[in-house]
Formats: structure tokens, sequence, C-alpha cells
């Protein structure tokens, strides 16, 4: 018989209610934790209507294909499978907001947090006491022993930033463990950042003090199969994220990357330029152009490094992407030059020019990067 239409068998005891509580998984290479975790979830909510929601950026692993034969036989179990897209933030909204129950909680994949937590979680923003609970490891009860020294310190380091930055009053705001009000969340949904990793400091942080928090302790424990996919990039997300609510979203930290690769584009400039001059004998106008060229290319290469890692181009497309950049490049050039001149034309002051140029330059590359080389999908 085919496969699509062979009868789905009832699976017995299945609760048919809708669920009270959503628990969003993001995953990306989990495979051999996706049945553990169900397990340790169904053990711990007995007596509660919940429902789990994967969301699993097409790991390379097929995690999803691994949730997508639970949830043929088990209604409590989805799965998001998100295609040319990456990142932590992004997956834990578009769970959430997949979902309907009234309660959403965020868990990591790996068994590192405390699903025997959830019910008290839960009965806290019942019972209308917390709009947001966190499962904290830095309040009284709770560790993050698993944490290597270097860890422990980044960690600690990112939060007491945060604390002050931001002025966020809670103990733990970097953690991946919580669980928030539907309705509340909504709210702040539009706000929030798709990008990067930290979504609660991020949830807090919008919510600029507006949200009943509670916390609760655990146990930060080791993970089960697989690796951590934070790397040491996650620094510059976290510091993005700071830079961005401290400035009430003024400034992303893409838009600010990639001014930052920008600048790196000068010095590689006027470097080949010197090199073009004086080593190789260029006359002017080659050493200027081949200048361009480089930096252009450097800069696309960082960028697609950096400034754009979640939709790195690959393969083929990085090849189409870099003639786009030039081509976007030059017209900025031009863009850049007409700025500065008509500004020059009206008030002769050299470095007020040059600097709204510049300035016009950066956002017009900026914006037509985003439009042209590295396209949202
Ligand atoms: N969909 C999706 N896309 N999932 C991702 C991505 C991504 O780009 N990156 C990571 N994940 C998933 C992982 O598969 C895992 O289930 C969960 O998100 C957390 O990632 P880990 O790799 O396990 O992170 P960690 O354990 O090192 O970091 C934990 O502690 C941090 C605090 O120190 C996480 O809970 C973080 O959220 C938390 O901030
Ligand atoms: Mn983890």
């Amino acid at each position: 018989m085919n496969e699509a239409i062979r009868p789905v068998p009832e699976s017995p005891g299945q609760d048919t209610a809708q669920p009270i509580l959503s628990i969003v998984v993001p995953t990306f290479n989990e495979r051999d934790n996706v049945s553990a975790l169900y397990g340790k979830l169904e053990a711990a909510l007995k007596g509660v209507a919940w429902e789990v929601v994967f969301v699993d950026d097409n790991s390379p692993d097929g995690t999803w294909d691994v949730v997508r034969a639970r949830a043929r036989r088990d209604g409590r179990v989805r799965c998001i499978r998100r295609i040319g897209r990456r990142g932590l933030s992004g997956a834990c909204i578009e769970g959430i907001l997949a979902s309907s129950a009234p309660f959403a909680a965020v868990m990591d994949a790996d068994l590192q947090h405390d699903e025997t937590q959830l019910p008290k979680m839960l009965s806290l923003l019942q019972s209308g006491e917390a709009e947001l609970v966190i499962g904290s490891r830095y309040i009284e009860g709770g560790s993050a022993d698993s944490f290597n020294r270097h860890r422990a310190g980044a960690s600690a380091l990112a939060t007491e930033v945060a604390k002050r930055v931001l002025s966020v009053q809670v103990a733990d705001p970097m953690s991946g463990f919580f669980m928030i009000r539907r309705d509340r969340f909504e709210q702040l949904a539009p706000e929030l950042s798709t990008q990067g990793f930290k979504i609660l400091l991020d949830v807090i942080a919008t919510a600029r003090g507006e949200l009943r928090t509670v916390e609760v302790p655990f146990t930060f424990g080791s993970r089960l199969h697989g690796e951590s996919k934070l790397d040491s990039m996650v620094a510059l997300d976290f510091l993005g994220l700071v830079l961005a609510k401290f400035t009430n979203d003024v400034i992303s930290l893409r838009f600010l990357l990639f001014a930052m690769v920008g600048g790196t584009g000068l010095l590689v400039h006027l470097g080949t330029l010197f090199v073009a001059l004086r080593v190789l004998e260029f006359p002017f106008p080659e050493a200027q152009a081949a200048g361009a060229l480089v930096a252009m290319t450097t800069n696309f290469i960082l960028n697609n490094f950096l400034t754009y890692r979640d939709q790195r181009l690959k393969g083929f497309a990085i090849l189409r992407g870099l003639l786009a950049f030039y081509l976007v490049c030059s017209v900025g050039l031009l863009a850049n030059v007409g700025v500065a001149f008509s500004v020059y034309d009206q008030e002769p002051i050299w470095w007020l020019a040059g600097a709204a140029g510049a300035l016009m330059g950066v956002v017009w590359n900026y914006a037509m990067s985003g439009l042209f080389v590295w396209r949202k999908r």
C-alpha cells in the first residue's frame, strides 16, 4: 500500500484535548536526542495537555526526519522544517507563533534543561503569579557545573553586561529555558530579533520591566548526544543585541557589522593601492581600480562569513553573489561621490562632504546587498 494513504494507527490513550502547553524545541543536528527528550517530557507532564513543536533548520543529520516519523504516530509532536535559514532565536519565535496553546516553553533538545521543572513553571503562569518563568542557573539551588571555566567566565561576563547596560533585573537572562504566556509573547514578537540566540534577553529587554517574572532554579546538565552549536561568534550576536536594544533598535547588528567590514575595506583598498603603485608600478587609474576590486572582494568574503553567516552563500551561489556585490558597490560608489559632491557644493568642508558620501555609500550598499546578494529566501 502507498505510504501516504496507509491508515494512521490510533495510538491508545492519546490526549485529544487542546494543549495548554506548547514546548518549543529548536534543533540543529540533534537526531539522537529526540526520542530521549520525548520520553522525558511524557514522564514529566502526566496530567497536562501538552504538545512539542520541534523547529529544525534542515539539519544535515536529518533530525527533522526523526521528528516527522514520530509526529506521524503522535499528534502531540509537530515538526517545522525550515529551509535556507539558521538561527536559534528565529526558530524559537517561529515555533511559539506556530502553536496556539496559552502557554509556551522553550528548551534545548539535548536534555541540558530540567524538564521536571515544567509543571512548576506552568502552575506559576496559570496562577497569574508570573507572566514569564525562567529556568535559572544563577539563583540559590541552580547551577551550571557542566560549564568549562572559559564558558562559565563568558556567561558571567555577558550576564553582568546585560544587567548593567540594559538594566535587566533577572539573575539569568541568558538562559535558554523559559516559559511564557502566549498573549504577552505575541505582543512582544514583532519587536524581537530573529537573528542570534539570546531570545530570552531580547524578550526581557523588549518588555522593559513590564513582564512579571519569576525564576526557578535548575541544574544545567550535560549534553546527551552531539555537540554545542554555540561558537565564539555568539559573543558578537550578544553585543549586537545589547547595542540594538540600547539604541532602541536604531542600529542593527547586521548594519554595524556591514559598516565595520566596510571600514576594513578602506584599509585593504589603501594597502592594495600602495602595492600596485609602488611595487608593481601600475599607473594610478589602474592601481586605484585594482584597490577597489580587491577591497570589494575581501568585503564580500567577510560579509559572507560574518555579517550574513546565517544566510551564507555556498558553492556556485558565491560566484553569482560576488558579481552582484560588485554591481551593487559600483552603483554605491556613484551615489557616494554624487552626495559628497552636492554637499561640498553647498558647504565646502571636505570631511563633512566626504563623510556624507561615505554614509550614503554604506547605506546604499547595505540595503541593496540585502535585496540582491544575500536575499532572504
Ligand atoms: N533550529 C535551530 N537553528 N536550532 C538551533 C540552532 C539553529 O541555528 N542553533 C542551536 N540550535 C538548537 C540546538 O540544537 C539545541 O537544541 C538548542 O538550540 C541550544 O543549542 P546548544 O548548542 O545546545 O546550546 P548550548 O547548550 O551550548 O547553550 C545553551 O545555554 C545557553 C546559556 O549559556 C542554550 O540553552 C542557550 O540557549 C543558552 O543561551
Ligand atoms: Mn544545549
